[in-house]
């Protein structure tokens, strides 16, 4: 890092330039804009496989330069920060390479597409954390106000102990069965289908907002449509097909019931089948005195119930998390003026530059990303065994 402007330089380096990769940008441009950051982070480089599509993106989204191979930014001094934005069978590879180099690295959810994987890049992350080089996982949803209100109130002990949780993740964009073969449907390259795409947040959220593990599980795995058109064109979660099809290889829909460490019972769904849901990432908490719910597709509100409440005019009461005295907020807009979709991005990039600052490791660690992995893991060989109950065995904790 070298001084620039009164702040020192994070020169990012971000890898893939499609979905995330647009929504990464959109973070690094914006977070010094409305955060004051200890750190002044650039647009230093994007890296993409074709010079020309590359350049084209690196234009439009605020790049400075561009690089066809992820290896050539390992080499180049002004780069502080790798941010993978590709496809999970890559994760491993270019994490471990960045942090041996040297460069902090932010990674996409799943964090790798198996335990082996990600259990290397844990280690690979504690070699580096020792040499003062961190790493972060990319579970966005923690950074959403309401999100963050709901890990403070039960931290706090608004409804008690926690008793049970509901964690869901419902999308609806694979039930047409005309839907093409993309990625995300291929075993090889996303590791799973709706366990790690989705289900990967459902069980971070879950961690997160417990401030626990999980202990065991039994899982239940289901492909509704094991053949599709192969993409002729594919944009974000949409494509055209074309005569040729293909194997999906993955599954569709994840179910599960599973223990925290406490023993609190958990159930699990996540699923790109349920029509009508289009990011429903849901979650309700049940506590000794009260509950929290929370559902992305209402991304500004948290539900809170409290048992203690008067029985006549008791009730989930709707807060609007959009108060200065809210996780975030205060940075935004005034009460009521709502943030969306990308804010949890900029509030990443933000808690990874104060983190990287003051020379800790930022949250959710690498072991936090292993230990999903471990759930994605248990749930997937359990519902290869007719939902057996299965052990994780982790107790690894940043
Ligand atoms: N945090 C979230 O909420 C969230 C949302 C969507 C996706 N993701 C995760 O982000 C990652 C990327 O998903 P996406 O939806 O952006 O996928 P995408 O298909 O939209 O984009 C993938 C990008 O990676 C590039 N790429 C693939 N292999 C590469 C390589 N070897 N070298 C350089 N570039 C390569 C592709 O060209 C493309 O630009 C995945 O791990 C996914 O699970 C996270």
């Amino acid at each position: 890092m070298s001084e620039q402007a009164g702040k020192p330089r994070l020169g990012v380096a971000m890898i893939g330039y499609a979905f995330m990769g647009r929504a990464h940008s959109q973070a690094w441009r914006t977070a010094p804009k409305f955060f004051d950051l200890p750190l002044a982070p650039e647009m230093t480089v994007l890296v993409g496989r074709n010079k020309q599509a590359a350049q084209a993106a690196a234009d439009q989204l605020g790049w400075s330069d561009v690089e066809t191979d992820w290896r050539a930014v390992l080499e180049r001094d002004d780069v502080d920060l790798v941010d993978i934005c590709t496809p999970g069978n890559t994760h491993a590879e270019i994490a471990e390479a960045a942090l041996a180099a040297g460069k902090h690295v932010l990674v996409e959810k799943p964090m790798a597409n198996t335990v082996a994987e990600a259990e290397s890049m844990a280690a690979a992350a504690r070699a580096a954390r020792a040499q003062g080089v961190h790493s972060m996982v990319g579970f966005t949803y923690r950074r959403v106000p309401a999100v963050q209100l709901a890990r403070q109130l039960v931290e706090a002990g608004r409804i008690g102990q926690v008793r049970q949780v509901r964690a869901q993740y419902l999308q609806d964009w694979l039930a047409d069965e005309t839907a093409p073969l993309s990625w995300r449907l291929d075993k090889e390259l996303a590791g799973s289908g709706a366990l790690g795409d989705i289900g990967a947040h459902a069980v971070d959220l879950t961690m997160f907002i417990t401030g626990q593990r999980f202990a065991g599980v039994s899982g239940l795995l289901e492909t509704f449509v094991p053949e599709r058109p192969v993409a002729e064109s594919f944009t974000g979660l949409h494509g055209t097909g074309g005569s040729q099809r293909g194997p999906v290889t993955v599954d569709d829909a994840a179910l599960g019931i599973a223990r925290l460490e406490s023993g609190a019972p958990v159930t699990l769904e996540a699923t790109r089948f349920a029509w009508g849901r289009k990011n429903a990432l849901r979650i309700e908490v049940t506590g000794t005195k009260g509950a929290l719910a929370f559902d992305f597709e209402e991304m500004n509100v948290l539900n809170l119930y409290e048992a203690a409440d008067d029985a006549a005019t008791s009730g989930f009461r709707r807060i609007l998390v959009t108060e200065p005295e809210h996780p975030y907020v205060e940075a935004w807009w005034p009460p009521g003026h709502g943030l969306g979709y990308e804010h949890g991005f900029t509030h990443q990039v933000v808690d990874l530059i104060n983190a990287l600052a003051e020379g800790r490791e930022p949250s959710p660690s690498f072991e936090d990303g292993l230990h999903v992995q471990r759930v994605l893991d248990a749930l997937e060989r359990s519902a290869g065994q007719e939902s057996r109950w299965t052990q994780i065995e982790d107790t690894e904790r940043s």
